[in-house]
């Protein structure tokens, strides 16, 4: 078949970064739908540790609790490991990792040395106010207001940052949060779509 240069690409590596609440968790599940990749979320991995009692799920559970993000080594074993399993191959959307400027260091040094780099970053916004009302009505266990403060802090002390980082590597797109979810889904799809055939 002739290359014409737009044709869609079928393997996406994807990374969705924004704070507490934003509703990374809400659109990655719509996203990975409508392009047929993994979901991987930091998050959800880290809560089925606890609930398993394994030794990493002992180790992450004080932090998790106190709202403090769980030491990058402990992030890193757990990450890399999982992206090197078959069902990462046709790509991933990235949830919650990573999450500070060591961890993505890290995963591009990976990555590169695998030439498989990460194809784009989204990130998602929403005023402070209406990601605490979020938080506040859904209740999880480190959804207390104490600890979503906490939270909130550690995002803008150490994942704020990598807004820039992935910036300056022309792979940051930033997507506003508010709105219904289906409102917000349109938006990263448009995004997505447009880089998916620019790529
Ligand atoms: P994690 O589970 O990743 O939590 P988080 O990023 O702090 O935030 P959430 O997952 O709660 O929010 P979200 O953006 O996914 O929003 P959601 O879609 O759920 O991490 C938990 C902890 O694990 C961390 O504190 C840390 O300790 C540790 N951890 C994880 N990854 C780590 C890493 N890489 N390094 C170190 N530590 C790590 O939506 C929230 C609520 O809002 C829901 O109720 C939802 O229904 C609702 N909602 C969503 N969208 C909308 C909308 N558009 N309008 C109205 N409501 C909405
Ligand atoms: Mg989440």
């Amino acid at each position: 078949m002739p290359c014409t240069g737009r044709e869609r690409r079928d393997t996406m590596r994807l990374v969705f970064i924004g704070p507490p609440g934003v509703g990374k968790g809400t659109q990655s599940e719509r996203l990975v739908r409508h392009l047929g990749i993994i979901h991987l979320s930091t998050g959800e991995m880290l809560r089925i540790a606890c609930a398993e009692q394994t030794e990493l799920g002992k180790q992450a559970d004080r932090y998790m609790d106190s709202g403090e993000l769980v030491p990058d080594e402990l992030m890193l074993n757990l990450v890399t490991d999982r992206l090197m399993a078959e069902d990462c191959k046709r790509g991933y959307l990235l949830d919650g990792f990573p999450r500070t400027l060591g961890q993505a260091e890290t995963l591009d040094q990976i990555l590169g040395s695998r030439g498989t780099p990460l194809d784009l970053v989204l990130e998602l916004t929403a005023d402070a106010d209406e990601l605490i009302r979020r938080l506040a009505a859904r209740g999880r266990k480190d959804d207390q207001p104490e600890i979503v403060r906490r939270r909130l802090e550690e995002y803008e002390r150490q994942t704020a940052p990598l807004s820039e980082y992935y910036s300056r590597r022309n792979l940051l797109r930033t997507v506003d949060g508010q709105g219904t979810p289906d409102e917000v889904f349109q938006r990263v799809k448009a995004v997505i779509d447009k880089d998916r055939v620019a790529l």
